[in-house]
């Protein structure tokens, strides 16, 4: 059999919200099962670490990038690399990047430990350009490999408007692999500077969520701004506004989707400045 493999599942146990009702689970695992399953309305899920999905789940098929497509191979390409600067072979877009970055700190490569914490997967965290303070994505990216409807696309980062949160990639495009532009270093350097980043995100509340529910628009922070407003601590059902922090709404267990839209809209409704969504919402 070379199909993909195909499974009617409940999208709630891919997100980290652990919210989501059930759709067509499409695991491909090469380039042509991908192309298949584009063949259809999809949607591609990552890490779920950005998402509310609607207890009805969707209408359309989701793709996971899995086997090949979820692997990863760090060794320098000898042609691409140069003294310090290192290129690697093909990381696939599945790949789940925690173990990414502590894989690339072990071995003394810099450039991507700024985004240390980030629950997502190498495609969903290159798609919208991942990032903290420390480094985003983009600080580390050589080629990416796109999965279009017209086809496979290779294209380098000076090929995308790429910006804060924000890749330049069209929606549905699908980042299958990239190859990683790194910094050589140390263990002990790359640790010193992910130790940082980790400490930038000790305020942060520990239960699901899918992070910062909004942009931070124009410099101003959104968590501060929604602090501000009052609405720390404001709940319904089973979703809350972080006591920790104001830009995180959490799961109290038992939350809806229906729950986390009517913060949102509480949100919109009491703090003063426009503010644009990070989070993607299904459908
Ligand atoms: P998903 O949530 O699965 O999907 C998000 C979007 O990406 C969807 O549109 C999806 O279709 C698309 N997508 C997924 N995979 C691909 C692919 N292979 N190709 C193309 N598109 C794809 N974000 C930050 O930027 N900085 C942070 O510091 C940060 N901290 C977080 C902390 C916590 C505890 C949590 C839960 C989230 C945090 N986030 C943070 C948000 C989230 O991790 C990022 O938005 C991340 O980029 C989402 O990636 P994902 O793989 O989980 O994508
Ligand atoms: N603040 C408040 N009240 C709050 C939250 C924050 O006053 O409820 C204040 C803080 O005291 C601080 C300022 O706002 O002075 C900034 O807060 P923080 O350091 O937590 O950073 P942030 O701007 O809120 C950003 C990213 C996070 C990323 C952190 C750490 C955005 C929208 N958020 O948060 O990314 O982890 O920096 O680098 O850009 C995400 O995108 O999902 C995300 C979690």
């Amino acid at each position: 059999k070379t199909g993909a493999r195909i499974e009617r599942l409940p999208l709630a146990r891919f997100t980290t919200l652990g919210v989501g009702g059930e759709a067509e689970v499409w695991f491909v695992s090469d380039h042509q099962q991908l192309a298949e399953a584009m063949a259809q309305p999809y949607r591609i899920l990552g890490g779920g670490s950005n998402l509310v999905i609607d207890d009805g789940g969707v209408p359309e098929r989701v793709i996971r990038l899995s086997g090949p497509l979820a692997g990863r191979n760090l060794t320098p390409d000898a042609e691409l690399s140069d003294g310090d600067l290192i290129v690697t072979g093909w990381v696939g877009g599945g790949v789940p990047l925690p173990g990414l970055i502590r894989a690339l700190q072990k071995l003394g490569y810099s450039n991507l430990e700024g985004t240390v914490g980030i629950p997502a997967q190498v495609g969903g965290a290159v798609w919208m350009n991942a990032g903290t303070r420390y480094g985003e994505m983009f600080g580390g990216l050589h080629t990416l490999e796109i999965a279009t409807p017209d086809g496979l696309k290779v294209v380098t980062p000076d090929d995308l408007r790429w910006g804060y949160r924000d890749s330049g990639i069209p929606r549905n495009h699908i980042v299958t692999r990239v190859r990683l532009k790194l910094q050589r270093s140390t263990p002990e350097e790359v640790l010193a500077k992910m130790t940082l980043a980790d400490t930038a995100r000790k305020g942060q509340p520990k239960m699901k969520t899918p992070g910062c529910a909004f942009k931070n628009p124009g410099g101003m922070g959104a968590g501060r701004l929604i602090d501000e407003a009052g609405l720390k601590g404001a709940q319904v059902g089973g979703a809350l506004i972080a006591p920790e922090h104001a830009n995180f709404i959490v799961n109290l267990g038992g939350a809806t989707a229906a729950d986390v839209h009517a913060l949102l809209d509480l949100i919109r409704a009491r703090v003063g400045v426009p503010l644009e969504l990070e989070y993607e919402l299904w459908p």
